[in-house]
């Protein structure tokens, strides 16, 4: 069933509190990223979880908008972290596919998580076992008829600000 489109961004702006949507393209995906990304404040954390393929750096794509990015955002799957500086807040990316269980010294996760002006979204957090802060909004992303699932789940109070007020344009 097509949605019109009255209908369609009507959903799209819903509150987010049941934390559960469908994202029928990659621009809804977007869209909902940069809802959250309007929102981040330093030191927030968004783990992004779903198999390749699935919209991680899509939505990151968003993020990086909704902190005022304007450049380019790729996948940073080589370089295991990108920098955006954006207008309102610089996002630090991280891509841990490649990263074995527990080898995450070398990322300088510590020094990320301190930076008092960022936030920091990642793919594949769970590659670096259990380092991140437990106030977190986690995010998982799978394939559904065409389009995209998506399940959101914050685990405290500075992570629900990002999930549960209307956001609109
Ligand atoms: N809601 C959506 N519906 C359909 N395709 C989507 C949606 N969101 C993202 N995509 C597409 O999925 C593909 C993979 O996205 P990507 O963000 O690179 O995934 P991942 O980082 O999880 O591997 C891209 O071609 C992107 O355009
Ligand atoms: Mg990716």
């Amino acid at each position: 069933m097509r949605l019109s489109h009255k209908a369609k961004t009507r959903r799209l702006h819903a509150p987010l509190k049941g934390g559960r949507l469908t994202l029928e393209s990659e621009a809804e995906t977007i869209a909902l990223g940069e809802r959250i990304g309007r929102r981040l404040k330093p030191g927030a954390v968004v783990l992004l979880r779903g198999e390749l393929g699935a919209g991680k750096t899509t939505l990151a794509r968003g993020l990086a908008r909704g902190a005022g990015y304007r450049g380019r955002v790729s996948s940073p799957t080589f370089a295991l972290a990108h920098v955006y500086r954006g207008k309102r807040l610089t996002l630090h990316h991280l891509d841990l596919y490649r990263v074995a269980r527990g080898g995450d010294s070398e990322l300088g996760l510590d020094e990320l998580l301190a930076d008092p002006r960022a936030a920091v979204v990642v793919e594949w957090p769970d590659a670096a076992g259990g380092a991140w802060p437990k106030d977190r909004l986690e995010v998982t992303l799978s394939h559904a008829a065409g389009g995209r699932r998506v399940v959101m789940k914050a685990t405290g109070p500075r992570a629900r600000t990002l999930q549960s007020s209307r956001i609109t344009k």
